[in-house]
C-alpha cells in the first residue's frame, strides 16, 4: 500500500516527546515490510538543512487557507536515516521559523497554532498531489494533523486523486486537542454546517482532535490498555462520548521502539555495554551515571526518571513524594523539562539533598541513554500514558520500572508476583503519596532483601519483544481495513 504520514514532529529531525519516535521510526518498518511510505511534517528552524542534506523540491506549493487566502510554501526533501523513505519538509518562514515546535520561551503555546497545524494539515494533501503521490491512507496524528481526515472529507471529497485514499486518525494523548475559536472555521474553510456538536464543536470551540476523531476512516490509539480508558469520562477529557460513538473503528496498537538506537550491548552514549547474559557493565553505567549528575558512588538502589516535568506524567504527586522518599537510603537522578513550579521544586530539592537526589533540566538525548542504563529502577508515575516508551527503553536495558497501572504502562510491565517470582517491574493502582512511596518501597527492599530476584526480574524485562515489528504488522492490518471500510462506502 501506499502510506502518506503525517505529523507534526519526527526524529532525528525534530521531537518534543514519543510522537516523534513513532513518526519517525514506524515507517521505516512498514517499509521493511513492503509499504510505500512518506511522510511529511513542517520544516522547523531547527531542523537542520546542511546536517540532513536536505533538497529543495523545484516547486512552489499553493496552499489554501480558507478566509486567509492562498498561502504558498516551499518543500525540502531529506530521508529517514538508514532507509529509503522521503521525508517532506514544509518550508513556511512565517509559521515555522521559529526557536520552538509549539510554544513561546513562557511555556504558552502560540497564539497561531491553529493557522500552523491548518496549513500543514493542507499542504501536505496538496503536497501528495503536487508530487504525484497517489496514497491508500493517508496517516495523520495528534490534534496537529486533525484537520487532515476533516479536508478529504470536504474540500476532496470529489477529487479523483484522492477518491481512494482512506484516513487513518492516531491518537496518541487525548489531552491536547487544539482548542480554538469559533472564526477557524473560516480559516478551515468548510462551511459553518461543520460547526455542530456532532463536527468540529466542543465546548463553543473549534476541537482539532474531534475533527480528526470524526472524520477518520478509522482511528487507533498506542495501546489496547488506554483504547479503553478513553472510551470513558475519566480519561476522555470530554470527548469520550466521541470515542464510544465510532468504537467499531476504533483499535489498540502499542507503540514499539527502535532496538538499534536503544540497545545495551552497542550503545555510544553509556559507560559499558552489558546483555542479557553479561550483567556486569551494567554496574560500571551506574558508576558513570552518578559520576555525570553528581550523586555520590554509593552502593545504593538508584531510581531514574526521564519525562516531561507535566501533571500527565505525575510529576506533581512525585514532588508531594519526594522528601519522604529521601528518607529511603536510595538516590534519585531526574532529567527533564515542563511546568516551571517543577523545575524549580525539583532544582530546589537538588541543592538541599544532592547526596540522594539530583535533578538535571534540560533535554538531553546522552543522559537519557545514560539514565537508562545506569539506574536500577525507572520510576513513571503517569496519570495517564497512551504508550510510554521510557518504560520500555527501561525493560531492555534491565532497569526495572516502577509504574502507575495506567494505559500503556499496564499492558507493557507485569508486576512482580512474590509467590511465582515472575514479573518484570513493579505497579501501583492509585495516584496518591502512599501508593507511590510504598511500591517504591516495595523495589527498593526487594533490591536490599532479594539481589537474586532482581537478577531473575531483569533477565525477564530483557527478554520482552517490543520491536516495531509486530506493531507495523497490526499498522498494515488497519490499514487494509481501512482501506475496505472506504472502498464499501464509496459503492
Ligand atoms: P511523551 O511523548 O508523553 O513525553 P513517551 O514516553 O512516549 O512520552 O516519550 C518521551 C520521549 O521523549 C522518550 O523518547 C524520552 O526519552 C524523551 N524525553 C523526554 N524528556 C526528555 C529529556 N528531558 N531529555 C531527553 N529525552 C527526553
Ligand atoms: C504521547 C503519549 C505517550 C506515547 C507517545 C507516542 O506523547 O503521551 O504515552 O508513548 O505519544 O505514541
Amino acid at each position: 500500500m501506499r502510506i502518506w504520514l503525517v505529523a507534526s514532529e519526527a526524529v532525528p529531525f525534530a521531537k518534543t516527546g514519543g510522537l516523534a519516535d513513532v513518526a519517525g521510526t514506524l515507517p521505516k518498518w512498514l517499509r521493511r515490510s513492503g509499504h510505500e511510505v512518506a511522510v511529511v511534517m513542517p520544516r522547523y528552524y531547527i531542523v537542520d538543512r546542511q546536517k540532513y542534506n536536505l533538497k529543495k523540491l523545484a516547486l512552489a506549493l499553493g496552499v489554501p487557507m480558507g478566509i486567509m487566502g492562498e498561502l504558498w510554501c516551499g518543500v525540502y526533501e531529506g530521508r529517514l536515516p538508514a532507509s529509503d523513505v522521503p521525508v517532506y519538509f514544509i518550508e513556511h518562514e512565517g509559521f515555522y521559523g521559529r526557536a520552538s515546535l509549539y510554544n513561546d520561551e513562557k511555556g504558552q503555546g502560540f497564539l497561531d497554532n491553529d493557522n500552523r497545524f491548518i496549513f500543514l494539515s493542507r499542504a501536505a494533501l496538496q503536497l501528495a498531489k503536487a508530487v504525484g503521490f497517489q496514497p491508500d491512507i493517508v496517516h495523520a496524528n495528534d490534534w496537529h494533523t486533525g484537520a487532515v481526515p476533516l479536508f478529504l472529507n470536504t474540500h476532496y471529497a470529489v477529487d479523483p486523486f484522492f477518491s481512494a485514499t482512506a484516513s487513518v486518525f492516531t491518537i496518541h494523548n487525548m489531552q491536547y486537542q487544539g482548542n480554538f475559536y469559533e472564526g477557524v472555521v473560516d480559516v478551515l474553510g468548510v462551511g459553518w454546517h461543520h460547526y455542530h456538536v456532532h463536527d468540529l464543536m466542543h465546548d463553543n470551540q473549534v476541537n482539532l482532535l474531534k475533527a480528526g476523531l470524526v472524520h477518520a476512516t478509522v482511528l487507533n490509539t498506542v495501546s489496547k490498555g488506554y483504547a479503553r480508558e478513553i472510551m470513558m469520562p475519566a480519561y476522555g477529557y470530554g470527548l469520550d462520548g466521541v470515542i464510544r460513538e465510532r468504537f467499531r473503528d476504533f483499535f489498540g496498537i502499542v507503540n514499539g521502539i527502535d532496538l538499534e538506537e536503544w540497545n545495551p550491548a552497542a550503545d555510544p552514549a553509556i559507560a559499558a555495554p552489558f546483555d542479557i547474559n553479561d550483567l556486569s557493565g551494567k554496574l560500571l553505567c551506574k558508576r558513570d551515571l552518578q559520576a555525570v549528575v553528581g550523586l555520590p558512588q554509593r552502593d545504593v538502589p538508584l531510581i531514574g526518571i526521564v519525562s516531561r516535568l507535566v501533571e500527565q506524567k505525575g510529576m506533581d504527586v512525585l514532588a508531594a513524594a519526594l522528601y519522604r522518599l529521601l528518607e529511603l537510603d536510595i538516590q534519585i537522578a531526574l532529567l527533564g523539562t515542563g511546568d516551571p513550579w517543577l523545575q524549580t521544586f525539583f532544582e530546589q530539592v537538588s541543592l538541599q539533598r544532592g547526596n540522594r537526589f539530583q535533578a538535571k533540566i534540560g533535554y538531553s538525548e546522552e543522559l537519557a541513554h545514560k539514565i537508562e542504563a545506569g539506574a536500577d529502577f525507572f520510576l513513571m508515575p503517569s496519570r495517564f500514558e497512551p504508550c510510554g516508551l521510557n518504560q520500555l527503553y527501561s525493560l531492555r536495558y534491565g532497569t526495572l520500572p516502577i509504574v502507575r497501572a495506567t494505559g500503556g504502562l499496564d499492558d507493557t510491565v507485569i508486576n512482580y508476583d512474590e509467590k511465582t517470582g515472575v514479573g518484570t517491574g513493579f505497579k501501583f493502582h492509585d495516584l496518591t503519596v502512599d501508593a507511590l512511596c510504598n511500591t517504591v518501597g516495595w523495589a527498593v527492599y526487594t533490591w536490599y532483601n532479594h539481589p537474586d530476584v532482581i537478577t531473575r526480574l531483569r533477565q525477564q524485562a530483557m527478554s520482552c519483544d517490543y520491536s516495531w515489528e509486530r506493531s507495523a504488522a497490526k499498522y498494515g492490518q488497519l490499514y487494509r481495513y481501512a482501506r475496505a471500510k472506504k472502498r464499501k462506502k464509496n459503492i
